[in-house]
């Protein structure tokens, strides 16, 4: 019967043993759990011969970025290179509207980025990824899997790298994961914060993903994030947030017609994000946020609630 304590020291020794003596390692740290915990062990297994890169791909939300900054600088030792590399990322999704296609993207950029900082360190030899089992299983890369959807890191990955993998989570569910981040002595903001997809903002834009789009999707998604924070279900609820549809209705301000667009807000909780229930949030509660995005926001004319499960629906939208 194995403790989280074994399980912790198995992994280390295994980065250990498949890395040189001199090899140091690149991890791509998004702010969220995965990379977090996975990093956290790589520290334990190299030391200092480990570098973060957080690149914003300016498919974040409303304050992330300089959130995530301070996070790491009280949790990390080893150093974290920022990179902005927005224009880049919204350059190459210009006039793309296939989720898949997107995704791919994002994976491929995301690497390019890795691969082009990994030139100006020394023996650079491993790029480290906090991949999880249940992306694996959604690539469609597990036996008997089918492709639901390439997520970023795993099917999204060109085909030619010139960096090894190291994947130090692979096997683990997300709520091994929290365990082992605990075990770690990870700070619970960390370890607890709600999973936000790596190709961020990008597949909550349906469709063409625009500036002006991800600017009304960052703000819908604030309101809808602070009033749940206010009222505590935050805390309470596995994932929650808000998407912006690729079409516009019809609504009425004053005596004028209105054509704009509505905002889906959707919250669930979840087993290891493999199956999913819509949190039944009191309609006081959805009222008043919805009240606050329609009057807060000149173009949103309308609000609606994802009622919808996994299966047949999934958490996100693409
Ligand atoms: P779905 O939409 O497949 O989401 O039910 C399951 C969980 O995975 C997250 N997700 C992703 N995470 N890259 C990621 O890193 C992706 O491409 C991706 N797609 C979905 C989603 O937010 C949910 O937590």
């Amino acid at each position: 019967n194995w403790q989280i304590s074994d399980i912790v020291q198995d992994r280390v020794e295994q980065i250990k043993s498949v890395l040189d003596d001199d090899a140091n390692v690149l991890i791509g740290l998004s702010g969220g759990v995965d990379s977090s915990v996975a990093a956290a062990l790589i520290q334990e297994a190299v030391g200092d011969r480990l570098t973060g890169i957080f690149i914003d791909h300016g498919l974040l939300r409303q304050g992330e970025a300089e959130q995530v900054k301070k996070s790491f600088s009280q949790v990390f030792e080893f150093p974290i290179k920022f990179i902005d590399a927005s224009q880049r990322f919204l350059g190459q999704l210009e006039g793309v509207s296939d989720p898949e296609e997107k995704r791919n993207i994002i994976g491929r950029e995301f690497i390019k980025v890795f691969e082009q900082e990994a030139e100006d360190l020394e023996n650079v030899t491993h790029l480290a990824q906090g991949t999880i089992y249940s992306d694996v299983i959604e690539s469609g890369l597990d036996q008997n899997a089918a492709l639901i959807k390439s997520h970023h890191n795993v099917g999204g990955l060109p085909e030619r790298m010139e960096l090894n993998l190291l994947e130090p989570l692979r096997e683990f569910f997300k709520d091994e994961v929290r365990r082992i981040g605990e075990e770690l002595g990870l700070p619970e903001d960390v370890v607890w914060r709600q999973p936000f997809p790596g190709p961020g903002l990008a597949i909550r834009v349906i469709g063409e993903v625009t500036r002006e789009k991800l600017a009304l999707l960052r703000k819908a998604d604030y309101i809808f994030r602070e009033e749940l924070q206010n009222s505590g279900i935050s805390d309470k609820v596995w994932q929650s947030f808000a998407v912006l549809p690729d079409m516009k209705s019809v609504g009425v301000m004053g005596d004028t017609r209105t054509y704009g667009y509505p905002i889906i807000l959707r919250a669930v909780d979840s087993e290891e994000a493999m199956t999913a229930d819509w949190v039944k949030i009191p309609h006081e509660l959805l009222d008043k946020i919805a009240g606050r995005i329609v009057n807060e926001m000149e173009q949103i004319n309308r609000v609606v609630y994802d009622v919808s499960s996994k299966p047949p629906a999934t958490i996100e939208w693409e």
